[in-house]
């Protein structure tokens, strides 16, 4: 299970994966942060597509095509804004994992690239959303066979040894 996830430190519109999954809002016209340079590197097509989805809620996801991205697809996922953690948000960020792997099942994209979803505009405490992130994987890995690899895509070093340790802490239980 262990050798089915990876955590990286770098830019996810780089990862030459089947998908990337963007930390989305809910109108999918673009932001900043990583949906900025999603947006940017995919070019104006990538917008074309996405103002037709027409939105989409917190804690879904929604397919585009990657364009020039080298993933053949995008992944729209939208993260909650942490409101303190009584409104939800742990288990609207957990879905928007879970239903991202359901969607690149759908698409039959085999390694999907995650960033840190919800932890920089939106402000989720970040320890506290890497191991939502890994736990919600690991639950879906532990119930396919197709997806070969899951890759977690670090904007930072301090959040890449998050990662890692929570990583250690979810895997080997
Ligand atoms: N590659 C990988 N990770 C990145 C990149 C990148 N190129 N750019 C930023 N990140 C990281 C940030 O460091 C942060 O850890 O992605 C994480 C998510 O941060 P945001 O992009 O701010 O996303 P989020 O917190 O989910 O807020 C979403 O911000 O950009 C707007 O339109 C977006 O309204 C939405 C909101």
């Amino acid at each position: 299970m262990k050798e089915r996830v990876e955590i990286i430190n770098g830019d996810i519109t780089r990862q030459e994966v089947d998908a990337i999954v963007n930390a989305a809002n809910r109108s999918l016209l673009g932001g900043g942060g990583v949906d900025g340079a999603i947006h940017r590197v995919a070019g104006p097509e990538l917008l074309e597509e996405t103002r037709k989805i027409g939105g989409c809620p917190t804690g879904e996801a929604r397919v585009s095509r990657g364009y020039r991205l080298p993933a053949r697809w995008v992944i729209h996922a939208v993260g909650p804004v942490w409101k303190g953690g009584n409104y939800s948000e742990d288990r609207l960020l957990a879905s928007c994992y879970a239903n991202s792997l359901k969607a690149a099942v759908e698409i039959g994209a085999k390694t999907v690239a995650f960033p840190s979803i919800s932890t920089g505009a939106y402000r989720f405490p970040l320890e506290r959303a890497a191991r939502i992130a890994l736990e919600e994987t690991k639950r879906f890995l532990e119930g396919d066979t197709f997806i070969r690899k899951v890759i977690f895509v670090c904007f930072s070093q301090k959040a890449l040894e998050i990662y890692k340790r929570v990583f250690e802490e979810v895997f080997s239980s």
